[in-house]
């Protein structure tokens, strides 16, 4: 019996991981990416998921099993369906335009007793409101009844390599029970543990809880952050006592600003959905926005006071930034606020260089200067400003050559250094 067919639509930081874990699961996957550029690389081999090693694509495409490709009618006559494309805001609104064309193209071939599962983040009420209609218009069947289908929201956390896909609960749902089973059969071959709900809207709120959750958090961290330094009080030191209380508190760190493809973007699903059905403000969404989109105005203004009493003006410093990703030991630039952070220093008349070991060149913002983290660059910056804090960055070389430290992730120590 042949194995089962996988299509996995978009091969980015969720698709690819699945694809590639469906594949040592035994299944024959298409990874299908309508970007050439990255079908190109994937064929030959080539990762750009730091989570996807390229011993591991490579052993995958030489099972036969894994297809790259940006063709639809690769799809024919496929069993499992799984959507994975952006779902970004333009203007402040959802954009699910990426949704729509997955489900246009995906749709000639939905078939009867196949499945389609969405993985994209997004609001309550997508899967049905917005990608079945789809599928049914193109395929001339019917959900539930004809073809199955589903939500299973992505927690990847890029870069963790404790939580991976695979050890990591995956929350799965369907349009009847018969979908829910066929989504919960699919995941239980991917991921040790699956945790079935009752509706594909409570799924897709489930994902938003969790992100909702930690973008108010931080938020909340952030202001307590900034007024502390005007009260004077280490929050840093307060956090990790805090930290010690064994139940009721869970820690959350400050820093430049959030960024990537979750934070920013997925609790404004929630806010504009609940302003389209309830014509209500969700409250905590938009402060905690407004709050985390400050920080980088806050970093700026911490290192310009900082080089002043030093006796320099912002304008003609050299100022060198580690880490412009927006995560920790990851390339990803995603909405970083390390770019506005930089462009705001530029902005003033700073000369900004930056180490960044993980970003794709493209991705730098004009007229930052990419350097390696030598002792002759930190000794030649008039600030060096922690901004991403990469392990592989060497702290102790910063803090025994530099003049002044601005660290927004306490990484380092010593009298040269002032923490956000
Ligand atoms: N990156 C994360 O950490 C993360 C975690 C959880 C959930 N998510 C969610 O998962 C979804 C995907 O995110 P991602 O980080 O993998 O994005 P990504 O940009 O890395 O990858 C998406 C891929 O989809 C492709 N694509 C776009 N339209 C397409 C179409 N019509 N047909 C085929 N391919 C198409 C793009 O070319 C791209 O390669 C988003 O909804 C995101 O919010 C991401």
């Amino acid at each position: 019996m042949s194995a089962e067919k996988l299509v996995v639509i978009g091969q980015g930081y969720v698709g690819l991981p699945l694809a590639i874990r469906a594949v040592e699961a035994g299944l024959d996957v298409v990874g299908l990416d309508v970007d050439g550029d990255r079908i190109k690389r994937l064929a030959s081999g080539e990762s750009f998921v730091e989570d996807i090693s390229t011993d591991r694509l490579g052993r995958a495409l030489s099972t036969g099993r894994y297809r790259p490709s940006t063709e639809y009618p690769d799809a024919e006559g496929f069993d499992i369906c799984v959507i994975t494309v952006p779902t970004p805001l333009r203007d402040g609104t959802p954009d699910l335009s990426f949704v729509e064309q997955a489900g246009i193209g995906i749709g000639p071939y939905v078939r009867p007793g196949c499945t389609v599962v969405l993985e994209s983040t997004t609001y309550p009420g997508t899967t049905e409101e917005l990608l079945r209609p789809l599928l049914e218009s193109a395929s001339g069947l019917r959900s539930p009844g004809d073809f199955h289908l589903g939500y299973s929201p992505e927690r990847i956390d890029p870069g963790n390599p404790t939580w991976r896909l695979e050890n990591t609960a995956k929350v799965v749902s369907g349009v009847d029970a018969e979908s829910l089973a066929r989504v919960d059969d699919f995941y239980r071959r991917i991921v040790e543990r699956t945790v079935p709900v009752d509706s594909t809207r409570v799924a897709e709120l489930t994902k938003l809880i969790e992100n909702t959750f930690r973008q108010v958090n931080i938020a909340l961290i952030n202001e307590l952050t900034m007024l502390s330094h005007h009260l004077e009080i280490d929050v840093w030191q307060a956090i990790e006592a805090a930290e010690t209380k064994p139940f009721g508190f869970m820690p959350f760190r400050p820093g430049p600003g959030v960024g990537g493809h979750c934070l920013p973007i997925d609790p404004c699903y929630l806010s504009w959905q609940v302003k389209r059905r309830l014509g209500r403000q969700f409250r905590f969404i938009e402060l905690a926005n407004d709050v985390n989109h400050e920080m980088p105005e806050h970093v700026t203004q911490r290192v310009m006071a900082g080089l002043n009493r030093r006796g320099r003006a912002i304008s003609g410093s050299r100022l060198l930034l580690l880490g412009l990703a927006y995560k920790r030991n990851t390339g990803d630039m995603r909405d970083s606020p390390a770019v506005d952070v930089a462009q705001r220093l530029q902005a003033l008349g700073a000369e900004v260089r930056a180490v960044e070991p993980y970003a794709e060149p493209h991705h730098i913002p004009g007229g930052v200067a990419v350097v390696s983290l030598t002792e002759r660059e930190v000794r030649e910056a008039d600030a060096v400003i922690v901004v991403t804090d990469h392990d592989v960055f060497d702290y102790d070389l910063v803090t025994r050559h530099a003049r002044y430290v601005f660290d927004s992730r306490n990484r380092c120590a010593g009298d040269v250094v002032e923490r956000l």
